[in-house]
């Protein structure tokens, strides 16, 4: 099992992810506890693209349930439709966000995020999770990190979802 990521800080976005998600595979492909995946991607996510915030929230009966995460402590429930993360939920697709503050219903967790992408995890035509990246930077997402999340997130759905 590969146990740490090595990312050159040099390269571009698309080529720190095409970098990266093979590590990602390998880092959890072994391991069958969803928690634990989760918590390395996570973190390997964090530290290989720079991000303020990246975790899951995973869906509990009609709420999304805080799960593992890297970055300032964040809000533990999210309603069905509420926020960026229920959207994403109730709409079943990516939501990219360049200003938070634009976005109706925001939930702000932290006064320094500033942008936000939430990619939702579909199993078996069910969303189980969002996968959520804060930035704080405006503008910070785009159609790139969209393409390589959500091959993740289909990753995650095929491999990880118990
Ligand atoms: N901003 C999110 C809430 C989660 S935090 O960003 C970690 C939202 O509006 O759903």
């Amino acid at each position: 099992m590969a146990e740490s990521i090595t990312i050159d800080p040099t390269l571009g976005k698309a080529e720190k992810y095409t970098a990266l998600l093979p590590q990602i595979y390998a880092l959890t492909e072994n391991e069958n506890d969803m928690i634990a995946n989760l918590a390395n991607i996570a973190a390997a996510l964090k530290e290989a693209m720079g991000f303020f915030w990246v975790g899951f929230y995973l869906v509990k009966g009609n709420q999304l349930v805080l799960g593992p995460f890297q970055g300032p402590v964040a809000c533990t429930r999210i309603d069905f439709g509420k926020g960026v993360c229920g959207y994403a939920w109730q709409m079943r697709q990516t939501v990219l966000v360049p200003d938070v503050e634009q976005f109706p219903g925001h939930i702000a967790c932290s006064t320094l995020s500033k942008s936000e992408i939430v990619v939702p995890v579909i199993k078996d035509n069910q969303v189980t999770m969002v996968l959520d990246v804060d930035s704080d930077q405006l503008n910070n997402f785009d159609t790139t990190d969209q393409y390589f999340l959500e091959q993740l997130a289909c990753w995650i759905a095929e491999k990880i979802c118990m």
